[in-house]
């Protein structure tokens, strides 16, 4: 980003959990799994489930709430929701989020790119503003995740979890604290079917074969993954700090995407990124997929892990494939909420 340009910059941050918590020994009761098993494998201990009748959208209504009230109860022109379980297949989550919301008549639509989902919203937001189509815009990454997933799977069902995140950009200048500053994104659709739900898009329904009895749950082939992810992230982080003209000593704080913290230590180890300086909140909460960079952001910032100034680094990895990084400083943020 030149210096003489308009950035974006981040003005408000919220988070919301839904209140019911699943343990690690609450799914060992009913899953071929335990306790053991789950946190040596993913680092997670206990996740936030949505009750039966919540939704996605009324999530992003929650985190969308507590992300405008922390910029100063502003007006914003566009709502972009980054989400992997829409309300409905169709129309898109985010029109009716921004009405409940009450911004009247602005933009609003979803992102869709899976775990990568926030950051590409992000880029999408960042965007907006640059071109002068917004003056201010709503990031919203919220999930109900646990809605697609196979209740008898044990390979999704601990990993996965409900829960949204959101941030407010304003326009502003490249030298502000809160001011993003790079992006990398980019996509592999050749191992697309390596995170999936085979049935009820057009594919499948044109095909006229009905779906089989799992085809409309999420499927994952875990450790096929797990090899792209470390990649892909590490990969995708050097390349974004190049474009933001950082080193790796100038980064103080790495926010990656919570799919797994074996995951995350990998790619913080292949950066020589200290693990003191890698946010975490996987024991808590699990992998909120679209939900999980900004949940650890307002949650970071609001528990002090992020400080105003603070280089930070967004990463995140997910189904398309997908990959996505960002490059920002924080700001100083009042947050309420969880
Ligand atoms: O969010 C964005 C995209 N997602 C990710 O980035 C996730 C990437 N993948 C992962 O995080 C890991 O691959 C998992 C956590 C999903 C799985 O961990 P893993 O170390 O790759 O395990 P695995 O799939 O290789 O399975 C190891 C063993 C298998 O048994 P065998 O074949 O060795 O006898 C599985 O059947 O663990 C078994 N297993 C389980 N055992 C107890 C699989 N799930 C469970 C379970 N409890 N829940």
């Amino acid at each position: 980003m030149r210096d003489n340009e308009t950035a974006a910059v981040v003005c408000g941050a919220g988070s919301w959990l839904p209140p019911r918590r699943v343990t690690n020994a609450d799914l060992a009761g009913y899953l071929d799994t335990s306790d053991e098993w789950i946190v040596s494998r993913t680092g997670i201990h206990r996740r936030h489930v949505v009750d039966a009748g919540t939704s996605t959208g009324d999530l992003a209504v929650e985190a969308g709430r507590e992300a405008l009230k922390s910029a100063g109860d502003t007006q914003v022109d566009a709502v972009v929701l980054a989400t992997t379980t829409p309300d409905r297949l169709c129309p898109a989550t985010a029109p009716e989020v921004a009405t409940r919301l009450g911004l009247t008549g602005v933009a609003a639509y979803d992102v869709s790119a899976v775990c990568t989902g926030f950051v590409y919203a992000l880029a999408s937001a960042t965007g907006l503003i640059a071109a002068g189509v917004a003056e201010r815009v709503l990031v919203i990454g919220a999930e109900a995740f646990t809605t697609i997933l196979n209740p008898r799977d044990r390979t999704t069902v601990p990993i996965f979890a409900d829960g949204a995140g959101a941030l407010v950009l304003r326009a502003g200048t490249p030298d502000e604290p809160g001011a993003v500053r790079a992006f990398d994104l980019g996509s592999d659709g050749e191992n697309s079917d390596l995170i999936q739900i085979p049935a009820g898009g057009s594919r499948q329904r044109s095909a006229g074969t009905p779906a089989g009895p799992g085809d409309g749950y999420f499927t994952m082939r875990g450790r096929d993954v797990y090899r792209h992810a470390v990649e892909r992230m590490a990969a995708s982080v050097r390349r974004v700090m190049d474009r933001a003209g950082w080193r790796l000593s100038d980064v103080d704080r790495l926010v990656p995407h919570q799919a797994n913290s074996r995951i995350s230590t990998a790619v913080a180890a292949r950066l020589d990124i200290p693990d003191e300086r890698c946010l975490s909140n996987i024991a808590e909460v699990g992998n909120t997929a679209a939900a999980s960079v900004p949940l650890l952001l307002a949650q970071g910032s609001r528990q002090g892990w992020l400080r105003p100034g603070h280089r930070v680094l967004l990463t995140a990895f997910g189904g398309g494939l997908t990959w996505g990084s960002a490059a920002l400083t924080w700001p100083e943020l009042d947050i309420q909420g969880d």
